[in-house]
C-alpha cells in the first residue's frame, strides 16, 4: 500500500545534490537566443553549488581545423559569473580551456597549482573543470568552472555539467538567430 510513498522518498534521497538540474536544462532550451541560453546556464550553475566560485562559457572563434592554435576561445562580459578575469581570449594551445577544446574531452583538475597548463584567473582558485560544448563533431566552446575548494569537482558534478554543456550545444543548433561568436557552418 505504501510503495508509492517509499519510491518518492528514495528518489529524493538518491539525488539531493542537483535537484534543479532538470529545470536548468529546460530553461536553457526555452531561451529565445543562444546568448540568453548561455546567460541562463552560467547564472543557474553559479547558484547551484556554493563551491562553484566562477562559472563561464568561452565560445570558439576561428578555424580549429586549420591546425593547433588556430582557434581562439573568447569570453564575453555577460557570459560568466564570479570575479572579472583578464583572460578573455585563450588560444586553443593554451590553458586548461584550450586543452579541453582541443582534446574534445572534459578535464578535471583537483589542484591547479600542480598543472603547468593552468592559466590563473584568480589566486584563490584551487580546482577547475572544463567541459567542451560539442555540436556533433564541432567544438562550439567550453564550459569552465573554478572553485576555491581543492578537488571540488567529483563525478556527479562532471555528469551534471556535461548535461548542461549538451543542452548548450543543442541550444546552439536549434535556437534561431545570430550566434554571438560560435559558427553554425
Ligand atoms: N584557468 C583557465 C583560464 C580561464 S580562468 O579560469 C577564468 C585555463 O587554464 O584555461
Amino acid at each position: 500500500m505504501n510503495n508509492g510513498q517509499r519510491t518518492t522518498f528514495t528518489l529524493f534521497y538518491i539525488v539531493p545534490k542537483f535537484p534543479v538540474a532538470m529545470t536548468l536544462t529546460d530553461d536553457i532550451l526555452s531561451q529565445p537566443s543562444f546568448d540568453a541560453a548561455i546567460r541562463t546556464a552560467v547564472a543557474g550553475l553559479k547558484a547551484m553549488q556554493p563551491t562553484y566560485d566562477w562559472v563561464g562559457v568561452y565560445l570558439l572563434e576561428g578555424d580549429p581545423s586549420a591546425g593547433s592554435g588556430q582557434g581562439v576561445l573568447t569570453l564575453q562580459d555577460d557570459h560568466y559569473r564570479g570575479q572579472p578575469t583578464s583572460h578573455t581570449r585563450i588560444p586553443l594551445d593554451s590553458g586548461i580551456c584550450g586543452a579541453a577544446a582541443s582534446s574534445r574531452e572534459t578535464i578535471v583538475i583537483d589542484d591547479v597549482r600542480r598543472d603547468s597548463r593552468y592559466i590563473a584567473c584568480s589566486l584563490s582558485v584551487r580546482s577547475e573543470i572544463v567541459v567542451p560544448i560539442m555540436a556533433g563533431e564541432r567544438v562550439v566552446g567550453v564550459l569552465d568552472l573554478d572553485s576555491d575548494t581543492p578537488a571540488a569537482f567529483v563525478e556527479s558534478d562532471r555528469r551534471e555539467l556535461e548535461r548542461v554543456a549538451a543542452a548548450l550545444a543543442q541550444a546552439w543548433q536549434v535556437i534561431p538567430g545570430e550566434q554571438p561568436a560560435g559558427r553554425r557552418v
